[in-house]
C-alpha cells in the first residue's frame, strides 16, 4: 500500500489523452489518484516529472503518434529542483494492453507500462520504477474491477463521464477495441445509479452514460439488455441533461428510442454510428444490420423526437469497398441529413479479420472518396444549424472563446458549440457550469453565435 509518507509529494506528473472518451475518463482518475498522493498536475510536459501517456491504437495515426512523441522527449532536460535524474514515463490505454513489455523495446525511454485492465496499478508501477527497481509493466488479462470506483479529478467539474459497460464483444472485423477493452462487462445497476445520485448532489450538470455498445447494457448481468431502464434510473436522480455514448444499431431498441420523448433530461442527440451504406460492407464489416434496418431506426428517432440532431461514424475504404459500395454510404449520408459525421478512412489493424484481406483500392480513390463525404457532411451540417437561426437556445457554459476571453462557449441540447459574448456584470468563473439563454443570430457550419439574453443560474 503506499501511504502518504511516499515520494509522491515531490512530484509533478502530465497526463497527455489520446482516444475516446473511455480514455478520458480513465485520465480523470489518473488525475484523482496521483493527486491524492500528493502528486502536482502541470500542463505540459517540460514542467512534468512524470508524464503519463493514456494511449489509443484505434487507427495507425494514433499509434505513430505516440511514439513519435515518446522519442521525442529523450532529450528533454528535467525542470529545475525535480527530484527525480530522469523524467518518468507511463504509458498506459490501449496500445499499453496491446503491446505490454514489447514496448521497453521500442521506447528506450519507458518506465511504465499498464493497461487498460489494471489503472489501479498505476501508483505502485510508477513507485517501484521511481525508487529504483527498473522499469515495470503490468498488463492483466481480464479485470473484475471498474475504474470509476478510482478517485477522480474531473475536467469540467460540472460534466462526468459515466460508464455503465467497459469492454465489448461485436469484433466488427476492422476494430481493435475488443481486443485490448475486453470482453463487454455491465456495472451493476445500484452502482450506476448511486454513482449518478452523487454527481447530482455534487452539483453536476450533464451525465454522459459511456459504453462501446451502452444498447447491449446488461446483457452479462440479466441475461437481457436492459439500457432503457438505465436511462429511466439514471433521470429519476435529478440529473438536468443526460447524454450516452455509443449505440450499436443492431441493439437500438424501441423501448430506448421512446426515452427520447418520455424523459426531458435525455438531450436530443444520438450518436449512431452506420460505419457504412452498403449491405454488403456491412455484412464483412459484421456490424449485423442493413442499410435500410439503420434508416428504419432513424426514421422511428425523427418520430419520437424531430428536433434531434443525429451523428455518426463512417468507414471510408474498407478492403474490397467498390465505387457502389461507396455510393450506397454516400447517400445514406446525405440522405439522412446529419448534424455531425466523424469520417475515417481505413486503417489496417494488425490482429483483426480485415487486416488479412485484399485491400486494393488505390490511395487516391479512398481520398477522393473521403473528400466527397466531407464535402456532403459540411453541407448537411451548415443547414442543420441554420435552422436554429433566430431560436433561443439554453447552454451550459463551459469557458471561454481560445481567442476572445470576452466570448463565452458552451454545448446547446443538440451539442452544438455556442459563442456569445459575455453579458456586462458577469465574469466567466460566475456562468462556468451554469445556462444561459443565448438568442442565436449566426449559424455556422461547427457553431452557432448569438447574444445572451437569459442567465438561469450563476454559481458566483
Ligand atoms: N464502439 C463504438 C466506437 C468505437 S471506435 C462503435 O461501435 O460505434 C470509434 C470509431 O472508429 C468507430 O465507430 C469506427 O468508425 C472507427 N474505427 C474503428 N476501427 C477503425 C479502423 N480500423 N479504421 C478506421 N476507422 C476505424
Ligand atoms: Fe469496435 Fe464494433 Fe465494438 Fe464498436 S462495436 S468497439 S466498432 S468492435
Ligand atoms: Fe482508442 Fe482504446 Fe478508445 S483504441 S478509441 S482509446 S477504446
Amino acid at each position: 500500500m503506499i501511504s502518504s509518507q511516499t515520494p509522491f509529494m515531490d512530484l509533478r506528473f502530465h497526463v497527455q489523452t489520446y482516444g475516446c472518451q473511455m480514455n478520458k475518463h480513465d485520465s480523470e482518475r489518473v488525475f484523482g489518484m496521483l493527486e491524492s498522493l500528493g502528486a502536482e498536475a502541470v500542463d505540459s510536459i517540460e514542467a512534468a516529472d512524470v508524464v503519463v501517456f493514456m494511449t489509443c491504437c484505434v487507427r495507425e495515426a494514433a499509434d505513430t503518434r505516440l511514439f513519435g512523441q515518446v522519442a521525442s522527449m529523450k532529450n528533454l532536460p528535467l525542470r529545475e529542483g525535480s527530484p527525480l535524474s530522469e523524467r518518468l514515463v507511463a504509458v498506459g490505454g490501449c496500445i499499453g494492453q496491446r503491446d505490454g513489455e514489447r514496448l521497453f523495446e521500442s521506447l528506450p525511454n519507458l518506465s511504465v507500462v499498464f493497461g487498460t485492465q489494471n489503472l489501479a496499478s498505476l501508483p505502485t508501477l510508477l513507485q517501484s520504477a521511481y525508487s529504483g527497481a527498473g522499469k515495470s509493466a503490468e498488463v492483466l488479462e481480464r479485470s473484475t474491477a471498474f475504474s470509476s470506483d478510482l478517485p477522480t479529478n474531473r475536467e469540467q467539474p460540472w460534466a462526468a463521464w459515466l460508464p455503465i459497460t467497459v469492454g465489448c464483444d461485436n469484433f466488427c472485423t476492422y476494430c481493435i477495441v475488443p481486443h485490448v477493452r475486453g470482453r463487454e462487462r455491465s456495472r451493476e445497476l445500484d452502482d450506476i445509479v448511486a454513482e449518478a445520485r452523487g454527481y447530482v448532489e455534487a452539483g453536476v450538470k450533464e451525465i454522459t452514460l459511456l459504453g462501446q455498445n451502452v444498447n447491449s447494457y446488461g446483457r452479462d448481468l440479466y441475461g437481457e439488455p436492459r439500457f432503457a431502464e438505465v436511462l429511466e434510473a439514471v433521470a429519476a436522480t435529478g440529473i438536468r441533461r443526460l447524454r450516452f455514448a455509443t449505440s450499436h444499431p443492431k441493439d437500438l431498441t424501441d423501448e430506448v428510442i421512446a426515452k427520447f420523448g418520455t424523459l426531458p433530461c435525455l438531450m436530443p442527440y444520438l450518436h449512431l454510428p452506420a460505419q457504412a451504406g452498403s449491405d454488403d460492407v456491412l455484412k464483412r464489416m459484421n456490424r449485423k444490420y442493413t442499410a435500410r434496418h439503420y434508416l428504419q431506426l432513424i426514421e422511428k428517432v425523427r418520430a419520437v423526437r424531430p428536433d434531434i440532431a443525429l451523428s455518426t461514424d463512417i468507414i471510408v475504404g474498407f478492403p474490397g469497398e467498390t465505387a457502389d459500395d461507396f455510393e450506397a454510404t454516400f447517400n445514406l449520408v446525405k440522405s439522412v441529413g446529419y448534424s455531425q459525421v466523424f469520417t475515417f478512412i481505413y486503417s489496417k489493424r494488425e490482429g483483426t479479420p480485415a487486416a488479412k484481406w485484399d485491400d486494393d483500392t488505390p490511395r487516391e480513390v479512398v481520398q477522393q472518396r473521403f473528400d466527397r463525404l466531407v464535402e456532403v457532411v459540411q453541407e448537411s451540417a451548415y443547414r442543420n444549424n441554420q435552422t436554429d437561426l433566430g431560436t433561443e437556445v439554453e447552454v451550459l457554459v463551459e469557458g471561454t472563446s481560445k481567442r476572445d476571453a470576452g466570448v463565452l462557449v458552451g454545448k446547446s441540447p443538440k451539442n452544438q458549440t455556442v459563442h456569445a459574448p459575455l453579458p456586462a456584470g458577469f465574469t466567466i468563473d460566475q456562468l462556468a457550469g451554469g445556462f444561459v439563454t443565448v438568442r442565436v443570430e449566426e449559424a455556422r457550419t461547427w457553431y452557432l453565435r448569438g447574444t445572451v439574453v437569459g442567465i438561469e443560474e450563476a454559481s458566483a
